[in-house]
């Protein structure tokens, strides 16, 4: 039998080579006369390793990175199917420092198993919460979702069974069950990275959702900007439903549930779940009022789940461990884990998967080896674009969402992307406003006209004009957009020029003083 060897097919893996990794770990093989078997595996996370290959061997994974296509020539020739030494050779997988203390439960399979096979999926645990799910009531379900604690992982943060709930008292009907995979927030892919790596788990959550609400539609909104999640989610869907997981006889239970993916129009407020909703429709992405709320009139008129990636594929985890088994995890009313996404000027990038409740010290530091640079990290931009700016002083808040809100942060989608001494923070609340004025959905004044003002305000600023006086011009019209916008966009996109402001002042005194 010939040696397993796992080359990532991951995008961010891919940017760096690992298509020209696998090609070249094929032909070497063949002109050795010995050709392994090549699993395109989602990525482990540990991104500055990429391309990172792991060999099968009897006692487990041996990890070798990062390998480039010239690299593998010297790895044959050092046994590397058999676990040589050679100087990309990182050892078990399993041990990397990088997954040390790290508590994986919606990325468990992620980087492990094959994502195009659903008895790869079986077979590491997969479709067991389905089983369970099928064996309750859909009120049971729902109930156990509750009792998790687990909340949205979108950006809201929402009780996710509070919202299962009102989509199941709705009458009977047609009811849909609807994947939020725009991901449109800077510094963030853990969407993408599960839906390569995995994408059996979300369509494992997706299926619990509409058996326990009574509905029998799903769509997944993918950003178009993501063909190989795309491609993975495609190719498994297919699978599923050849496995008879989807369709008319969902696991053999004569429950049914049909799954499509639905490309996205490219536009950041389509990831608002409004817009998500009317784009999915066929409409321009443009934010509806509300009420009323999705659950109750969502798409196409019906009662509608709409989640996130990241909190429908932690739906099998529970189902399958339990609540209490998942609620055990985290700190406050923050239960379970997070899939943290480290980004921007850090040593090593990358995916942690923790219980809420570690710090961001301990996340830049003791995960990300400080900043890339070698520079002191100043700050951080938490939760997407529309986050505010952290400083280093409160380096040692928890990660949890209120510890978090109590400083005047959002965790959001779990983004961090770290700056280093040299940042300009007048410039950084100059890109707010210029990424909400490029992105705004035109609606509503404050946000349309709001994001405008505010980078010619911000530009008076940096020409030294009047400083003193556009500071508080630009204080006013940020209360004035949080107050009166119709959606998070407008709402939020003051926070990174008011957290700025807080606790960087002196980047704008400067220029007041020219
Ligand atoms: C401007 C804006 C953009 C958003 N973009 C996304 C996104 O890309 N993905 C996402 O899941 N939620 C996004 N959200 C949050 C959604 O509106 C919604 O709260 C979420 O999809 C609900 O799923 P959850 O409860 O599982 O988090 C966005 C919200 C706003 C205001
Ligand atoms: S806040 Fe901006 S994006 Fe949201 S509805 Fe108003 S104009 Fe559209």
């Amino acid at each position: 039998m010939s040696v397993r060897v796992y080359v990532p097919g991951d995008a961010g893996a891919l940017s760096v080579g690992a298509e020209e990794v696998a090609r070249a770990i094929a032909q070497e093989g063949a002109r050795r006369g010995g050709a392994p078997e090549i699993i395109r595996n989602g990525s482990r996370g540990a991104y500055w390793l990429e391309p990172m290959v792991e060999v099968d061997m009897a006692s487990g994974r041996l990890a070798y990175g990062p390998v480039t296509a010239a690299d593998v020539p010297g790895l044959f020739s050092a046994n590397f199917l058999k676990g040589g030494k050679h100087a990309l050779l990182l050892g078990p997988a399993e041990s990397l420092p990088w997954f040390a203390g790290q508590q994986r439960l919606t990325f468990e399979r992620v980087g492990i198993v094959d994502p195009t096979s659903v008895a790869d999926y079986v077979k590491f645990g997969g479709y067991q919460g389905l089983t369970q799910a099928l064996s309750m009531g859909g009120a049971q379900v729902v109930q156990a979702i509750t009792a998790s604690g687990l909340r949205g992982r979108g950006g809201a943060a929402f009780p996710t069974g509070i919202k299962w709930k009102t989509v199941l008292e709705q009458p009977a009907g047609r009811k849909y069950i609807t994947c939020n995979a725009d991901e449109g927030d800077s510094g963030t892919f853990s969407d993408r990275m599960l839906m390569e790596g995995d994408p059996f788990t979300l369509i494992e959550g997706m299926t619990i959702a509409g058996i326990a609400v009574g509905a029998t539609q799903g769509y997944i909104y993918l950003r178009a900007e993501y063909p190989h999640a795309h491609r993975a989610l495609k190719a498994a869907i297919a699978a599923a439903y050849q496995a008879r997981y989807l369709g008319s006889d969902v696991a053999g239970s004569g429950r049914r549930f049909d799954l499509e993916v639905r490309l996205g129009a490219g536009a950041y407020i389509c990831g608002e779940e409004t817009s998500m909703l009317e784009s999915l429709e066929g409409r321009r992405g443009e934010v509806r009022v509300r009420p009323p709320l999705p659950a109750i009139k969502g798409l196409f008129g019906q009662p509608t789940i709409v989640n996130n990636v990241v909190t429908l594929a932690t739906v099998p985890w529970i189902m399958a461990h339990g609540a209490d088994a998942y609620a055990n995890f985290g700190t406050g009313k923050s239960r379970g884990t997070l899939p943290i996404q480290l980004a921007g000027n850090i040593k090593r990038g990358g995916l942690v998967e923790r219980a809420f409740g570690l710090t961001l010290r301990e996340l830049l530091y003791d995960y990300g080896g400080g900043s890339a640079s070698g520079r002191p990290i100043r700050t951080v931009q938490i939760g997407g674009p529309l986050g505010a700016y952290v400083p280093a002083s409160q380096f040692d808040t928890p990660v949890d969402y209120e510890a978090l809100s109590a400083i005047g942060a959002l965790l959001g989608h779990g983004g961090i992307v770290a700056f280093d001494d040299t940042v300009d923070m007048a410039r950084m609340a100059r890109y707010a406003m210029e990424f909400c004025a490029i992105e705004s959905c035109g609606k509503c004044t404050p946000c349309r006209i709001g994001s405008t003002r505010g980078m010619e305000v911000i530009d008076r600023i940096l020409a030294g004009t009047d400083g003193e006086r556009n500071v508080q011009l630009l204080e006013e019209l940020c209360d004035t957009m949080v107050q009166g916008s119709l959606c998070g966009l407008g709402g939020m996109a003051p926070f990174p020029v008011q957290s700025a402001l807080k606790h960087f002042r002196e980047d704008f005194r400067a220029r007041s003083q020219t």
